[in-house]
């Protein structure tokens, strides 16, 4: 078995590590920050480009796998991206904190030719394997995403120093955002999950024709989402982009219970509980934030509105889904790695045995409770409220991920 994807994955652990160190060593007090400022791009980025992507890039890897029953393209290649990204990573997010103009500029510059030998490895690899399906498709479009979060990110760096893009920064700022959250991580999760939920409930014989719905409707949402940003056209074609990706997490929904109802496992865990329940929040956030774009657009284009809904979004659906489901992941690479080989030649434990199911329920839980009363504190404007929210989610965090890491000591 191959260890790359272990190092994303420890990687990703001590990325998450520092995230919830630097809250709590603030008392969270870089939620009191204005969004766009050195300390937002900072934290913004640790989570999702040094926990969040370095987390997928390593189940991608790991996945891809599994689903073409062979291996990838380049193990070698994977490791020039490992450290080409993590060096890129470093110096940006040291940049991002300082707010050096040419630190963000040059490393901005060396993470992207990491994520583009990422993309390479995988594109070879899909390409030879030529088995296509929901899964790689979903697989596929989301790397053109973070391709396209990565160039545009790679501009607003160099722009910094160099200013050349003019009002278009503005215009790059939102596609940026949108297809990194909504194309990379969306539709990566969505893919992931039509392989992994199967996997965790042992469900046979699901209809699989809504995965092509998903597809396709949630490809749509993000183009049309994408452009109406880059091309700065008004509410009607954005709220578009949102109806679009509403449609299909409510589909997606819809399949998770048709997989449910062909399970022949009682309950996968709670790791995976909740991030099914995760799945079903985003819907009722797509559909609050439509009837929204209906009564008050003006609304949901306010600083607070949009900072409430990445939260939400970020938080309430593509972290806790990724925790929940790491919860599964880990043992089952731990395990396959360390006593798969010695199955049969000497008493091993069981995968359970390398994670306290009932601790993984009490950690999610604690992390969603703690979640909401962030939430209340930036929608109420009450700054106490949120850091102690945000404090009291690092901390859980903290113990949640340790529980997650733990797994590889056994
Ligand atoms: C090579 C990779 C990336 C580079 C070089 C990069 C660069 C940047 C830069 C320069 C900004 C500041 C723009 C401004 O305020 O004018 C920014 C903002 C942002 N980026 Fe990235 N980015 C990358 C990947 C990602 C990914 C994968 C995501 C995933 C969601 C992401 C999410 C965001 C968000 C949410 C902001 C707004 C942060 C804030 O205003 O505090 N970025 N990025």
């Amino acid at each position: 078995m191959s260890r790359l994807p272990f190092r994303f994955i420890f990687a990703g652990l001590a990325g998450f590590i520092l995230f919830q160190l630097f809250t709590l060593v603030t008392f969270a007090g870089w939620l009191g920050d204005v969004p766009r400022s050195p300390s937002g791009w900072f934290h913004v980025h640790l989570l999702v480009l040094g926990w969040a992507t370095m987390i997928a890039m390593g189940a991608v890897y790991q996945l891809i796998s599994v689903v073409l029953q062979g291996s990838i393209y380049s193990e070698r290649l994977g490791y020039v991206h490992f450290w080409s990204f993590l060096v890129g990573l470093i110096g940006l997010l040291v940049g991002f904190y300082s707010g050096q103009t040419a630190c963000i500029a040059g490393f901005a510059t060396l993470t992207f030719i990491g994520i583009l030998l990422f993309i390479w490895n995988l594109a070879v690899t899909l390409m030879r394997a030529k088995q296509w399906n929901p899964i790689t498709a979903c697989v596929a479009c989301s790397l053109a995403y973070l391709l396209f979060t990565g160039v545009v990110g790679m501009t607003m760096g160099l722009n910094f120093t160099f200013s050349f893009a003019g009002v278009w920064h503005e215009r790059l700022f939102g596609t940026h955002i949108w297809l990194g959250t909504i194309g990379w991580f969306g539709l990566l999760i969505v893919g992931m999950s039509f392989k992994l939920l199967p996997m965790f409930y042992l469900s046979h014989g699901y209809p699989e024709r809504l995965q092509y719905a998903i597809f396709t409707i949630w490809n749509l949402g993000v183009l049309i989402g994408a452009t109406s940003f880059l091309c700065e056209s008004g509410v009607l074609w954005k709220a578009c982009g949102f109806s679009f990706i509403t449609a299909a997490a409510l589909i997606y929904n819809i399949h998770i219970v048709q997989i449910y109802h062909k399970r022949h496992k009682k309950t996968p865990g709670a790791g995976v509980w909740w991030a099914t329940l995760s799945a079903y929040w985003l819907t009722a956030l797509g559909i609050v934030l439509c009837v929204l774009l209906v009564l008050t657009p003006q609304s949901v284009f306010q600083e607070k509105t949009i900072v409430l809904v990445g939260w939400a979004y970020l938080w309430g659906w593509v972290a806790l889904t990724i925790l929940g489901y790491l919860s599964k992941i880990a043992p089952f690479l731990w395990w396959t790695f360390k006593y798969g080989p010695l199955v049969g030649k000497q008493k091993v434990p069981s995968m359970a045995d390398l994670i306290n199911d009932r601790y993984v329920g009490i950690g999610m839980a604690a992390i969603a409770v703690c979640l909401l009363i962030l939430m209340a504190g930036i929608g109420g404007d009450w700054l106490a409220v949120a850091r102690i929210g945000g404090s009291a989610m690092a901390l859980c965090s903290l113990a949640y991920i340790l529980l997650i890491a733990r797994v590889f000591r056994r």
